[in-house]
């Protein structure tokens, strides 16, 4: 099955295209004019979407060698996201399918990026657990079964890409700062010791650790940037394995799939991966590209969900809470 996947969740552009769980393209184009603003202007990434999803999806198409005609399925994210960039995507993908006739599948982002680890790891069966860390989201996720989902973790307040963001704009690091945090971080010889969250249970709180990093900031303001970035990655990261040891403990799942654009993160995949090593677990950590807000990823979950549930209504609205926790509705 041949599958266009489209996704404008957030700031990003893509479209990819899908043969099976064969990535034949998978553009993504990032717009640098969010940086100006140190986040994401919500017009400005609709304005973006709205012109690039045709000349991306010819690109998409002729880099894949296929033609619309070749086309089985129109995957699109519908939420959770900005409204006014997902609808910009859905309303693209409901015209293309109208016009030629190829259904259209509807999915969950969250779902998509779950489907990112599969993608990669085509023989992980459930049960397994996602540990999902990005801009928007940093959710502990115990994928049960096919369409079968528990959070068993989510974050209290910010998360953990967004405050690593905010404190790398306080270093005017840019936007969004993850990058150049941890490639400046490269040089620290003494990080900066900064406290380790710990909320009860299995959730995560980022919003002390990001006034810890700015009040040290500004009771040092010689301090060197690299030795702050690393004490906060590490801060962060140790937050991070934590809660995947306490949930593989608690659930007895001895596989971990990470996904989100935090998951390129060098330190964090060795700090998960040493962990894994003692307390017995495996982590699953897909390609970068597959990290970041990505289409491939969401054709393969509207691969996935055709298969099993069919095309989706072209009434289907767009929608800014993920709902896949209860039940897998879309
Ligand atoms: O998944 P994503 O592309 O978009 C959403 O937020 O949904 O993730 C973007 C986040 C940003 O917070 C960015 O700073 C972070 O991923 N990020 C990184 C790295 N690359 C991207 N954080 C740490 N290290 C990186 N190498
Ligand atoms: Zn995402």
């Amino acid at each position: 099955m041949i599958a266009l996947g489209i996704d404008t969740s957030c700031d990003d552009t893509s479209v990819a295209v899908l043969e099976d769980s064969n990535i034949r393209a998978n553009l993504i184009s990032s717009h640098l004019v969010h940086s100006e603003y140190g986040g994401v202007v919500p017009e400005f990434a609709s304005r973006a979407h709205a012109m690039l999803l045709y000349p991306m999806t010819r690109l998409a198409l002729e880099s894949a060698k296929v033609s619309l005609g070749d086309l089985n399925l129109i995957a699109v994210t519908s939420g959770p996201g900005l409204l006014g960039s997902l609808l910009c995507g859905l309303a693209y993908a409901k015209g293309l399918s109208l016009a030629s006739g190829i259904h259209l599948r509807t999915v969950d982002h969250l779902e998509g990026h779950i489907y990112s680890v599969l993608l990669s790891y085509p023989d992980l069966e459930p049960p397994f657990i996602v540990l999902l860390v990005s801009g928007g989201h940093t959710e502990l996720i115990h994928v049960r079964d096919s369409f079968d989902y528990e959070q068993i973790g989510a974050t209290l307040d910010d998360a953990c890409g967004e405050a690593i963001d905010k404190v790398g704009k306080l270093m005017g690091l840019g936007y969004p700062a993850g990058p150049a945090v941890e490639r400046i971080a490269l040089e620290s010889k003494n990080p900066v010791k900064l406290p380790v969250p710990n909320p009860c249970g299995m959730d995560f709180s980022y919003s002390g650790l990001k006034t810890a990093a700015r009040n040290y900031l500004e009771a040092h303001p010689e301090t060197s940037h690299a030795d702050l970035s690393l004490g906060l990655m590490d801060a962060a990261f140790d937050h991070l394995v934590a809660r995947v040891e306490r949930a593989v403990e608690a659930l007895a799942v001895p596989n971990i799939g990470l996904a989100g654009g935090v998951a390129i993160n060098k330190r964090l995949r060795s700090k998960l991966e040493e962990s894994g090593k003692r307390n017995g677990f495996k982590v699953f950590a897909p390609l970068a590209s597959l990290c970041t807000d990505n289409a491939a990823m969401i054709a393969a979950a509207g691969i996935a969900r055709y298969i099993t549930y069919g095309p989706s209504n072209l009434d289907i609205p767009a929608y800014d809470r993920s709902s896949i926790w209860e039940g897998g509705k879309v």
